[in-house]
């Protein structure tokens, strides 16, 4: 069966771009994504069910963003990936179906899928998810897209060197006329949750008791840094994974809107001259925040005096340098002039220009240096899905599609089709 068939109008592809914050699904040909949902499930068991011999409750997900704000004393909150792979495939298979029903509305029987997959995962991981799309949801058409290519396609190319900071990871891959080139690959666990985990730290230290809205009834307004006023909602103790999952989404906040990094390696004087940001919490604490809002995140780019990293992790300007020092000689230039920058965690301010500044003290200067983060924060956050978008709807990649036809004549073989 060839193409064709499946780019037209009328069925469209759709793209499924997993990540350990969330999947971001939507139509090819399409802007952005439809919908954005937590890969974190709410996970209980449920007692009722029991009435068989062996008395073992029946497992329960709830899954998305208000059904996981859901206070229950035995829910807890776990995520469906490791590594940037999908771990958990029971929970990977209720999510596709919430997801194909409650927000797309579509059947998956209709749409070929485009999937995004990490750089580093697994033939056997891969063959599980064919296995799972084609027999279970019963997709006409599949294809799985390496994320960092992708990313380098949504920006315009097909070779470059993409960093892609997420939630657990920051990865330098270098990209080669649309083929990751495997033995370049360098990442460090030093993510957008790393820098939650450091907030969360300053803010423990200050005593400041973090409470996620959702567990506030009321609050009166106070001065800044008065002790808070405030009435919990009534209801059952949450699990520790729950609370932990809705204290990082209230610090993520925090992230968004104050911290920032630094153009030049952390100066304190610098940052004790940085304006003051004011943030409120849901309890109605608030105060005004200066030089940590340059301190936490600069350990992404300078990693040494952050306690309890290792030497051997790098920041985000070695990650580069040593991936491309990892690639062929002549290819060196052409992935110094394409530094595609990825990922939510990218979209703090100032993290282009800081990473621009380090690589610039570190490449020789006959080396063009040429740093490509889109102007926007979503399509940075989403360059992966973008890629899929763009790529799904080119009239010379629906021959690329591997049909149900053919997987039921050659199965998992087919696989080699996909770089
Ligand atoms: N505007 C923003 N400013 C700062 N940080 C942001 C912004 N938007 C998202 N983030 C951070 O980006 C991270 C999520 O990034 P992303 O969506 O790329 O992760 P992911 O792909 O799901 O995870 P991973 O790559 O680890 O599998 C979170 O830590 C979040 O706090
Ligand atoms: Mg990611």
């Amino acid at each position: 069966m060839s193409g064709g068939v499946y780019g037209g109008d009328e069925v469209g592809a759709i793209i499924f771009d997993n990540g350990h914050q969330s999947l971001r699904v939507g139509y090819g040909g399409e802007d952005s994504p439809k919908a954005e949902i937590p890969t974190s499930l709410g996970v209980w068991e449920d007692a009722t069910e029991n009435s068989d011999s062996n008395h073992v409750g029946k497992k329960r997900y709830n899954i998305d963003v208000t059904a996981i704000q859901v206070r229950r004393k035995d829910m807890e909150i776990v995520s469906l990936m490791k590594d940037g792979m999908i771990e958990d495939w029971d929970m990977f298979e209720r999510l596709a179906e919430y997801t194909y029903k409650q927000r797309l509305h579509a059947l998956s029987e209709h749409h070929p899928i485009l999937m995004t997959e990490c750089p580093w995962n697994t033939r056997v991981k891969r063959e599980k998810l064919l296995e799972l799309m084609f027999e279970k949801f019963n997709v006409p058409a599949m294809y799985i897209c390496k994320n960092a290519v992708l990313a380098a396609y949504a920006n315009g190319r097909s070779t470059a060197m993409v960093v892609d900071s997420g939630a657990t990871h920051t990865s330098a891959v270098p990209v080669h006329d649309g083929y990751v080139i495997t033995q370049g690959i360098v990442k460090s666990p030093l993510g957008g949750d790393f820098i939650t985990m450091q907030c969360r730290q300053f803010f423990e230290e200050k005593n400041i008791e973090l409470v996620p809205a959702c567990l506030v009834a009321s609050k009166d307004a106070i001065r800044e840094r008065e002790v808070p006023r405030w009435i919990r909602k009534s209801g059952s103790q949450p699990t520790a994974s729950w609370l932990s999952y809705m204290v990082r989404e209230l610090l993520q906040d925090f992230q968004m809107n104050c911290l920032q990094v630094s153009d030049s390696p952390y100066d304190e004087d610098v940052a004790n001259a940085l304006p003051m940001k004011h943030f409120e919490f849901p309890t109605g604490y608030n105060d005004d925040y200066g030089s940590v809002r340059l301190m936490i995140p600069e350990a992404l780019f300078d990693p040494s005096n952050v306690k309890g990293v290792g030497a051997s992790i790098l920041g985000v300007g070695p990650l580069v340098t040593t991936s491309v020092g990892m690639c062929d000689m002549d290819i060196r230039p052409s992935l110094y002039g394409s530094v595609v920058v990825t990922g939510g965690n990218s979209c703090l301010q100032g993290f282009s220009d800081r990473l621009n500044r380090d690589l610039a003290t570190k490449t020789p200067p006959s080396m063009r240096l040429k740093i490509i983060s889109a102007n926007s924060s979503s399509e940075r956050r989403y360059g992966a899905w973008i890629g899929g978008s763009i790529l799904s709807s080119l009239g010379s990649f629906q021959q690329m599609w591997l049909s149900r036809q053919e997987y039921e004549e050659s199965g998992k073989i087919i696989l080699d089709k996909c770089a």
